[in-house]
């Protein structure tokens, strides 16, 4: 098993305290971070894997009118629940969330489970929606780690290597599980994404505007670095 290092205690510390204020003072409202019920969380997470926010936003309060609850989306003819998704494009994620629906009907009575494995264990919901769902639906210390959460970690922590191998994945994640606060795990969660997708953008980040550039590896950013 190989091992790597993990931000140090006052590294965590800093970097919480920094994210938390900038998300306060710059966060953007949306409707999915003004609710705590698992199953929104998980429709506006599943929408929001390959979609932008802006194209995200009518289709969800669309959904969640048409299909009040999990009970209701598992009730659904599976044609008109892949019709109401199509303005998002042809793909497999209204299928799997309407089976993810019949599951939590068949299984749970129509609700979500809140422990990892047992979310884990249905189809459709990987790592990443499972530490959503932990952290935003039921205030769980869980992490998340997505393409944007990953591009932040990868240049404040480490820099260098290679950020799309699997060892820097595991990688990743352990860092994302350290940050972590026990408190605030939703504001936290949630200023990840908005720092990665309003700074710390792939092609141009914002490093001026930055709350972490001064605890960045790749500060001075330069263009053609990695990540
Ligand atoms: N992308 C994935 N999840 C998101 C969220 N909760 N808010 C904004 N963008 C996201």
């Amino acid at each position: 098993m190989s091992t790597f290092p993990l931000p140090p205690p006052h590294a965590r510390r800093r970097f919480r305290r920094s994210l938390l204020a900038w998300y306060r003072a710059n966060g953007r409202s949306l409707p999915w971070r003004t609710t705590d019920d698992p199953y929104h969380i998980l429709v506006s997470e599943v929408m929001l894997q390959q979609t932008q926010v802006d194209r995200v936003l009518p289709k969800y309060l669309e959904w969640l009118t048409k299909y009040p609850s999990l009970r209701a989306l598992a009730d659904a003819p599976e044609d008109d629940v892949t019709a109401t998704w199509r303005p998002l494009g042809y793909n497999i994620r209204p299928r799997r969330l309407h089976a993810i629906a019949r599951e939590s009907v068949s299984r749970f009575e129509g609700r979500l489970p809140s422990d990892e494995q047992t979310l884990l264990s249905f189809k459709g919901i990987g790592a990443y929606t499972a530490g959503a769902i932990r952290s935003f639906a039921f205030g769980q210390r869980a992490a998340i780690l997505d393409t944007n959460v990953a591009r932040v970690l990868f240049r404040v922590f480490i820099g260098r290597g290679d950020p799309k191998a699997h060892a820097m994945r595991r990688r990743l994640w352990a860092t994302s599980e350290v940050l972590v606060p026990r408190k605030h795990v939703f504001d936290f969660n949630q200023g990840l994404m908005d720092l990665g997708a309003l700074i710390c953008t792939a092609r141009k980040p914002q490093c001026p505007a930055c709350p972490l550039s001064r605890m960045c590896s790749s500060y001075p950013w330069t263009p053609g670095d990695r990540a």
